[in-house]
């Protein structure tokens, strides 16, 4: 049976430049990466379970593309631009639907499930023929997890290879099965979608905008890996940061630093342990929280025993190039994917999936409505409150990052995920 493997790999020299603002806030840069850099990877594009019946289809909107994805036939997903080859139309307008055709509403030009061209009204009214390729061009489409990838190149690399060893990592979640989506929210963030990746690659931003989280996690000791393109962090959770000073827990009202906090409280109570039974042993209870996790799991039809102990308190954070960020617990999981605005720098689309572990045997509630918000319009405050202050923290820095009086980012060494990010992201815009 293949584990998560937790320990350590080497790493490269990433070096310490200065990060140029100009990635996140030109527009010359923006159209760089959409030339260079997003007709050139991998791209989650949906939930497979979207498309789980033959003529389920919908759309994926990267930049100025739109792209078709489609169950074209029992074991086959196909994709496609969704652009009319007449006079351009977008094809398909709604985000999903099903069908046994797709019919350009402009001229009535009619398309297979597998893109291809099928009907013209008024067909012989063209002297010069019909298009020669004869469909909608085809791009290359793949699955991995409980998800569709789609990579504008039809002669893509294979996914797998794209994904690497980082993908293999998280098999033992088991995600096309144990899980399924409970929450799908596109927010409009103020901000470069950069800024949208970033916010979520480092912890060093705990002690300032997640204050309460020291109570519960290491901040400190969170060990991070860089895989070629990808990376992780292992965000311990169960004890109190090293932060977590015996002044600071006095500053908010406790004893010293062993107190059982109010957030520890949740913690324990959330895992069906009784805070009071702990005082004064805040360092000791993660090994219990692990042990009753294992076996209220045992007890609820979850299957954890493709995950070490250490794994079932962890927020085990994986990052794909270039946005896909996973924060992974036994019980559940977040997605976030971060897409570019088209045209403008200063915004991006979050796409925030909330995933929840599924009993064994147990039917999959229905899909949740796929809602969209702009950040600040109030449905924000559904979401967990360190999202809420993650997400609050993305426009100042755009803003920010516009002075006259800032060059670009001076990043510390624990932010290195950034700084591979980049590394990667320089060599699709800036190589050969
Ligand atoms: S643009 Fe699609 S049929 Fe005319
Ligand atoms: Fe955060």
């Amino acid at each position: 049976m293949a584990r998560t493997p937790l320990e350590k790999y080497a790493e490269p020299d990433l070096g310490t430049a200065l990060i140029p603002k100009e990635r996140y806030i030109s527009r010359e840069w923006l159209e760089r990466e959409f030339e260079r850099m997003w007709p050139r990877t991998w791209l989650m594009a949906g939930p497979i379970a979207d498309v789980a019946e033959v003529g389920d289809w919908f759309t994926f909107e990267i930049g100025r593309e739109s792209i078709l994805v489609v169950r074209s036939a029992p074991d086959r997903i196909s994709a496609f631009h969704n652009t009319c080859q007449h006079r351009g139309y977008r094809v398909c307008e709604a985000e999903s639907g099903h069908g046994k055709t797709f019919v350009c509403p402009y001229h009535l030009w009619a398309y297979d499930l597998e893109g291809r061209l099928r009907g013209v009204p008024d067909r012989e009214d063209y002297p010069q023929g019909l298009p020669e390729h004869g469909r909608m061009p085809r791009v290359s489409v793949d699955t991995w997890g409980a998800w569709v990838f789609v990579h504008l190149d039809p002669e893509a690399e294979p996914l797998a290879d794209f994904l690497g060893e980082a993908g293999e990592h998280l098999e033992p979640y088991h995600f096309d099965r144990n899980y399924a989506l409970t929450e799908h929210i596109t927010f409009e963030w103020q901000c470069n979608w950069k800024v949208g990746v970033d916010a979520f690659n480092e912890v060093y931003h705990v002690q300032g905008i997640h204050p309460e989280l020291l109570e519960i996690s290491d901040d400190v000791d969170c060990p991070i890996d860089l895989f070629d393109k990808h990376s992780r962090f292992l965000f311990k959770i169960g004890y109190p940061s090293p932060r977590w000073t015996d002044q600071k827990a006095q500053s908010a009202g406790y004893r010293d630093r062993h107190q059982v906090t109010k957030e520890m409280a949740g913690l324990l109570e959330a895992f069906g342990l009784e805070p009071g039974d702990y005082d004064g042993r805040a360092d000791e209870i993660r090994p219990e929280l692990i042990r009753n996790l294992r076996a209220m799991g045992e007890a609820n039809g979850l299957d954890f025993d493709e995950l070490h102990d250490e794994q079932l308190m962890m927020d085990v954070h994986y990052s794909f190039f270039p946005n896909l960020t996973f924060n992974i617990s036994p019980g559940h999981f977040w997605l976030f994917r971060a897409r570019p605005h088209p045209t403008d720098p200063d915004r991006m689309f979050w796409d925030y999936y909330n995933y929840d572990r599924l009993p064994r045997g147990s039917e999959p509630p229905p899909r949740p409505v796929h809602r969209h918000a702009v950040w600040g319009d109030g449905q924000e405050k559904e979401l967990h409150l360190a999202l809420r202050q993650d997400g609050d923290a993305a426009a100042p820095i755009q803003q920010g990052m516009h002075s006259a009086g800032f060059a670009g980012l001076h990043l510390a060494a624990q932010e290195r995920r950034i700084r591979n990010f980049h590394r990667v992201l320089e060599e699709y815009v800036e190589g050969d």
